[in-house]
């Protein structure tokens, strides 16, 4: 399989798709409709997990089972031909000459397949999407062409499973369930309604309706087959239907009802006769509803080439806008590549980590840290609304700083765990202020520190080690000051207190403790004795942030703060608490009991310099503690972190009897904040090219192959070396890694990291995926998990901020660019259009003698061809930013060269 782009907005076009196995492309909207369909449009559709139109697939069942969206053509009343490919005469044809020449064009939430059978004389078009206007549909126009010299007598039959109920009942009472279908037909579809939804613990009424309805301009169906096993027939099969055998055919008529069955979208249409070159065309439209009424006006109004023609044209328009950054390089296919993965993070807040093939776990709704670091997408692409965002977000920390990890549907709604899951996270409490401090330098609104919020509450205290038993939901689900008084603090508060508190919560090392897991969730064995010494480079790297806030904070005229009174404990004066691990321990049970079921509500003031130089304290301490003793290096002389420590309570990696033990993770966040110094820069890339590169999957792996079942650290090492969290190049990790040497001015290496995994990526030959950034790529070089991963926000995010190094300094726009020499194109620019400060920009960065970034300078800037430049920097202030008209392009020229 080899795609290819065609335009400039990422649309590509490949053949033959069908042969190569677990692809699947993504369409849905912001009402909630998450379909997906492969090229044969097998897939599923669903609204959550309980709603699922088709029935359920993962990555197995993409090419095992016969569910797809079926259109059948019976030609001239014998012959059977399925427009997707899904009859098992055709299948049977796949590996042989006759193997029928299939085609898939697709871009943003919408995917074009065309097949053809030269021996039948007819060839078939599909047109896929989810309206972008919010409709809760999934629309096909489908299309029939006659390719043959003679008349043909065509009749068209769709065969979509109306599976109508909960992802759950796939494997529990499957059956049980069908028998709470009820099945009836409509002049132009089939619906669907179910009694209940299913429940051992209390079945519910259902209300929600499920429909396959079909028609153009002047036909609607002429039958209807609307139970499934009428339509196989006995011993056929979805491939193989036996009803369609039947001459002439028998369907079902109009105002059929029955129940008890599993259902079908099977809608036959009138046969036709067409000449040579003549086509028929029919649309298809898969809803659901909240009653049968609404269902029906919201499938009826697409059954027509207008409607579905404009919607199709809107969808594409939508998602094409919404998509606001664009790159322009020497590499036309990475700036394509580049819209994709910008896309991407709009498709996790839609499917949040389920809901796609490889990702059919959880049932929706997103992860914490995923969360957090979605946002960073957003503050590239559309800042509005962040602001709000990030303060509700921190409405999920609790008072301990360990945070909710279950995250309702709706902005701010967290849901206490009442599973008795006291699973804490220890990289949790990093991702809100990374996201903050991006927002802060984009925006220039230092203020949101001060903005207050509540806290989250539920029964789970003292960092997960034991329970509020007082607690009961009837409290809600916000830390209260008192019975009546709900407890809100400052922005700045909650970040001071998940740093603060991670501080102390050290295991024997006097490295901060893993607990369940950090970043890495298959790290779940270590949780009494384990610590990540990799997170505790971010927490030091966070304190040390807060210190540079409060400082600007003191410019600005801050200089005292409000903190509730039990906070004040962990901002102790006496430094020798640092070095103590039993009295840092006791710090933190202090804090805790006190905050165990409600707080005194008391405020402490306290002083910008002095909270300023605790922070500061303890970030360098922190840093020492970690170079003094973390450092490893190996036989060969390759030196490099050490970030973990296992249940055992022994160091992870280095080299022993077993080999090189080596982690990724470990390096990234050592380079990251800063604990790696300048001349560790180098020796980690040397270790890390020695130990973890292969060129061949992609590039940096997570790990080197431990050749141990690990139990005393993760799961992970129960997973195939080279698979997902064990080795895998794990695309999150390694554009992280690519993140930290790009801020460690190390532009080739970082450069090196991004590039390596965009060529193995968009080597569709290898990677066997559509265009994109997938969560990684396994031992044999395949894209695994495509789409919905943390890593496409990085990717974005590193690209603009360190490789083209625009970015916002308090608000201020600078440009910092690492744009190696091969990065331009011909004439010798490199560009990016973005929106900041509210503005449309496009930043151009000339570089006339072709030089990199090592010797070049910037040499002039000029913003829409006046030469700009106020003080001594080249930054663009953000009150000149503000000035520019709003609807307008705004062009920005950079000048490097040498200085
Ligand atoms: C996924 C999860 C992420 C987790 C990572 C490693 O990564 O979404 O929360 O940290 O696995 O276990 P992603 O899909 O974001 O690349």
């Amino acid at each position: 399989m080899k795609y290819e782009f065609k335009g400039n907005q990422g649309d590509f076009y490949v053949e033959n798709p069908d042969l190569t196995s677990y692809l699947y492309f993504p369409l849905a909207n912001e009402s909630g409709v998450m379909s997906c369909v492969s090229p044969d449009l097998g897939g599923d559709s669903k609204m959550d997990q309980n709603s699922f139109f088709m029935p359920p697939v993962s990555c197995e069942s993409l090419h095992n089972d016969k569910s797809s969206r079926n259109v059948w053509c019976r030609i001239d009343g014998t012959e059977l031909w399925s427009l997707t490919g899904r009859s098992s005469w055709q299948q049977a044809q796949l590996f042989s000459d006759n193997k029928e020449p299939v085609a898939v064009e697709a871009g943003f939430m919408h995917h074009k397949v065309t097949r053809t059978s030269k021996h039948l004389g007819i060839k078939g078009v599909i047109n896929s999407l989810v309206p972008a206007t919010g409709e809760k549909v999934e629309l096909m126009k489908i299309q029939i062409e006659n390719i043959s010299e003679e008349y043909k007598c065509l009749q068209v039959v769709t065969a979509i499973p109306l599976y109508a109920r909960s992802a759950d009942n796939i494997r529990d009472h499957r059956h049980v369930t069908s028998l709470l279908h009820r099945i009836k037909t409509k002049s132009s579809g089939v619906i669907v309604t179910p009694t209940m939804t299913f429940d051992e613990r209390g079945h519910k009424r259902n209300h929600r309706s499920y429909g396959v309805f079909g028609g153009n301009e002047s036909q609607r169906p002429v039958g209807y087959y609307p139970v499934l096993e009428d339509f196989t027939g006995e011993g056929g099969n979805l491939e193989n239907p036996k009803a369609l055998y039947e001459i002439p055919l028998k369907p079902q008529g109009m105002d059929y009802e029955t129940g008890g069955y599993e259902a079908l979208g099977g809608l036959c249409f009138q046969e036709c006769r067409i000449g040579p070159k003549e086509k028929i065309t029919y649309f298809v439209a898969m809803g659901y509803g909240n009653s049968e009424e609404e269902l029906i006006h919201s499938c009826e109004q697409f059954l027509n080439e207008r409607a579905f023609d404009s919607s199709w044209e809107q969808t594409k328009e939508y998602w094409n806008q919404k998509v606001n950054v664009r790159f322009r390089t020497g590499n036309s296919v990475f700036d394509r590549w580049m819209r994709w993965v910008s896309f991407q993070p709009m498709l996790r807040r839609i499917y949040g980590c389920s809901f796609l093939p490889h990702h059919d776990y959880g049932k929706g709704g997103r992860g914490w840290r995923d969360l957090w670091q979605d946002c960073l997408a957003l503050l590239m692409m559309d800042s509005s609304g962040v602001r709000q965002m990030l303060i509700d977000n921190f409405g999920g920390v609790r008072m301990d700083g360990t945070n909710a990890t279950i995250i309702g549907n709706g902005q701010g709604e967290f849901i206490a765990d009442r599973n008795n899951i006291t699973r804490v996270w220890m990289d949790h409490g990093v991702w809100p202020f990374l996201t903050t401090e991006l927002y802060i330098h984009q925006t220039g609104d230092l203020g949101i520190l001060l903005e207050n919020n509540s806290y989250f509450k539920d029964m789970q205290i003292c960092r997960g080690e034991d329970k509020d038993l007082k607690w009961t939901t009837e409290d809600g689900e916000r830390q209260r000051a008192d019975k009546d008084q709900i407890y809100s603090g400052t922005i700045l508060e909650h970040l001071l207190v998940q740093n603060l508190t991670s501080f102390y919560d050290v295991g024997e090392h006097n490295h901060i403790r893993i607990r369940g897991a950090d970043w890495n969730d298959a790290l779940d064995l270590a949780s009494q004795r384990g610590e990540s010494v990799a997170f505790t480079c971010m927490y030091g790297y966070n304190l040390k942030g807060l210190a540079d806030f409060l400082e600007e904070m003191k410019v600005q005229g801050v200089e005292e703060f409000e903190v509730a009174e039990e906070v004040r404990q962990l901002m102790a004066g006496d430094r020798t608490v640092y070095d103590d691990i039993r009295k840092k321990q006791e710090v933190l049970a202090r804090y805790c009991r006190d905050c165990s079921h409600s707080i005194s509500g008391k405020k402490a003031i306290i002083k910008g310099e002095e909270l300023q130089a605790d922070l500061r304290a303890k970030a360098s301490w922190i840093y020492d503690h970690i170079r003094e003793t973390e450092w490893v290096t190996s036989r060969e002389g390759f030196g490099w972190y050490n970030g973990y420590y296992d249940n055992s309570g022994n160091k992870v990696e280095g080299e022993t009897g077993a080999g090189v033990r080596m982690m990724l993770t470990s390096q990234v966040f050592s380079l990251m904040s800063g604990v790696a110094t300048d001349r560790q820069v180098k020796e980690i890339v040397k270790a890390s090219d020695a130990h973890l590169y292969r060129k061949e999957i992609g590039g940096y792996r997570l790990n080197t192959d431990f050749h141990e079942v690990k139990m005393d650290l993760g799961r992970m090492f129960g997973f195939a070396y080279g698979h997902k969290e064990n080795g895998a190049v794990f695309s999150h990790m390694s554009t992280m890694f690519g993140n930290a040497l790009y801020r460690r001015n190390a532009s080739k290496e970082g450069y090196h990291a991004l590039m390596s995994l965009f060529d193995h990526c968009s080597d569709s030959e290898k990677s066997r995926i559509y265009p994109g950034i997938p969560e990684y790529v396994d031992a044999g070089g395949r894209g695994m998990y495509h789409y919905l991963t943390g890593a496409a926000s990085w990717y974005l995010v590193t690209v603009v901020t360190e490789m083209f190094g625009i970015r916002g300094h308090y608000g201020s726009l600078v440009f910092k660019p690492q744009l190696l020499k091969e990065q331009f194109d011909n004439q010798h620019e490199a560009s990016v259009s973005l929106i900041f400060a509210g503005k449309n920009l496009k930043v151009i960065y000339r570089n006339p003698r072709n030089l990199d970034p090592d010797v070049y300078g910037i040499t002039g800037i000029s913003l829409n061809g006046v030469p700009y430049r106020i003080g001594g920097d080249w930054s663009i202030k953000r009150e000149e930013l503000l000035n520019l008209p709003d609807q307008e392009l705004h062009i920005i020229t950079v000048d490097l060269n040498l200085e």
